[in-house]
Order: structure tokens, then sequence, then C-alpha cells
């Protein structure tokens, strides 16, 4: 059997000295996978993406890339390998224009940037017509598209989203889950955190459930989403509140 293409392994993970935010969590991602992190709030699932993306300190356990270890390479290297990240909050440059922040993508190689313009502008037709437009003076749903879009100026392999769809109205949810079922489509790998649980569960391959910086549950989205256990303690209306 081949060895997926990512894979985090029991990573321990955390912030201050002494207090481990991550207690030994797994991860593994197909070639062509969509898969989900959900959980409760502080559970480590942005804390999980950041340590696969060098961002915080990996004290144990290792992150690997085509059998590549990869663990605490810097951000940078880890795009140059065809890993993207897109933050939850401050994930555009407000400051600057559309078309300049999707600049900002392929800072690492400049001559990417027209083909690609191209390519991510087909994907994001909105982009290209407000190309001019202040990332600032643009909606939640757009800026999403945009930090998306640019997250895809290096062509990634695999894209990490870290809640993709918070603060958005049902409406442009919507379009956030289909946008990222159209990327996985085009051939992406993506690890998306969710705190739209069901719906991320609906789209995804397999899932995640993270509790406390460990594992609770695996499988695939459908299998998840029709687990008593899953539903009584992460999908129900208790674990709404729990996870709101
Ligand atoms: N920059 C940070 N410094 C110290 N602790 C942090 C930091 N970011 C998150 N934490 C802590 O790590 C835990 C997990 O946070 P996080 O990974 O953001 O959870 P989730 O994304 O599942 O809601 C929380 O207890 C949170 O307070
Ligand atoms: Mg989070």
């Amino acid at each position: 059997m081949t060895e997926p293409l990512l894979i985090a392994d029991s990573l321990i993970a955390g912030y201050v000295p002494g207090v481990n935010i991550l207690n030994g969590c797994n991860l593994d991602l197909a070639e062509g996978e969509l898969v989900g992190i959900v959980g409760p709030n502080g559970a480590g699932k942005s804390t999980l993406l950041k340590a696969m993306f060098g961002l915080v300190n990996v004290r144990e356990g290792a992150v690997r890339l085509r059998g590549e270890d990869i663990t605490g390479l810097k951000a940078h290297s880890l795009v140059s390998k065809g890993i993207g990240y897109v933050p939850q909050n401050n994930n555009v440059f407000p400051s600057l224009t559309i078309e300049e922040n999707l600049e900002m993508g392929t800072y690492l190689e400049p001559k990417k940037f027209s083909g690609r313009f191209d390519v991510v502008g087909e994907m994001f037709p909105r982009l290209v017509e407000r190309r001019e437009q202040k990332a600032g003076s643009l909606s939640g749903g757009e800026r999403q598209m945009l930090a998306m879009g640019r997250a895809l100026m290096m062509d990634p392999s695999v894209l990490f989203l870290d809640e993709p769809s918070a603060g958005l109205s049902p409406l442009l949810q919507d379009e956030v889950f289909v946008r990222c079922k159209q990327i996985n489509s085009a051939g992406v790998s993506i690890v998306m955190v969710e705190q739209n649980a069901s719906r991320c569960l609906q789209i995804c391959d397999r899932g995640y459930v993270l509790d406390q910086g460990r594992n609770a549950y695996t499988g695939s989205g459908r299998e998840l989403l029709t687990d008593p256990k899953v539903i009584e303690l992460y999908l129900g209306t208790l674990a709404k509140s729990h996870t709101d």
C-alpha cells in the first residue's frame, strides 16, 4: 500500500511551554481526498492545522508529505512544497486590491502570476471583475473567496482551510462548500476545519472528530453523520450549544 499524501503522526504540540494542546493527534490525507475536522470549540482543530503548517511548535510526532519528513518546516518552504493554508481570520490584506492580494499568493515565484491568475480567475470570476477593488471593502463571503484564491495561486496539491464558512450567511456558506468541492474535484487534496460540522461531513470523504487535542472519532463523512454517539456528543442540539 502506498503511503497517503500527507500524514500527521501522533502530534504533540502547544503554544506555552509545558502545556500541550495536541495530545497525540493523527490525521492522514490520501491523494484527491477531502477530509473534514470537526469538534467543539477549543478542541485543537486550528492548532492541528497550524502544527502541520509549521506555525506551532511540534514537540513529538511527525508530519510527512509524500513520505518526506516536513515536521517544523517554515510556512514558505511548505508553500514551495505544494501546501496552501487559509487561516480563519486576517486572511486577506485589506489595504491591497484583489489583484495585489493574488499577487502576494505568488510572491515566492512571481513568474507564476499571470498563468495562475487566469486559472484562479476562471474559478472565481467575481475576483477578476473586481480586481481593482480593495480587499478591505469586500463582504465576508468575497473575502473568503479571495483568501482561497490567493492560496490557490501557487497551484498547491494540498490545501488547509480553517473554518471557511464561519461568519457567513447560510447562502454564502453553501457557496463556500460548493467551491471547496470544486477545488477538490480539480485535483487539490483538502483538509478542512469546520464549525458547521454536519454540512462539512456531508461533503467530505472522511472526517475526524477532535476533542481535547485527541482523535475522538474517525470515519467516512456518512459514518460520522449517522453515528449515534457522534450525533449525541457533537452534532445534536446539546452539542450545538457546546460548539457555538
Ligand atoms: N496563540 C495561542 N497561545 C496560547 N494558547 C492558544 C493559542 N491559540 C489557541 N490556544 C489554545 O489552544 C486550545 C485549542 O485552540 P484551537 O486550536 O484554536 O481550538 P479550535 O480551533 O478547535 O477551536 C485552546 O485552549 C486555546 O485557548
Ligand atoms: Mg479554530
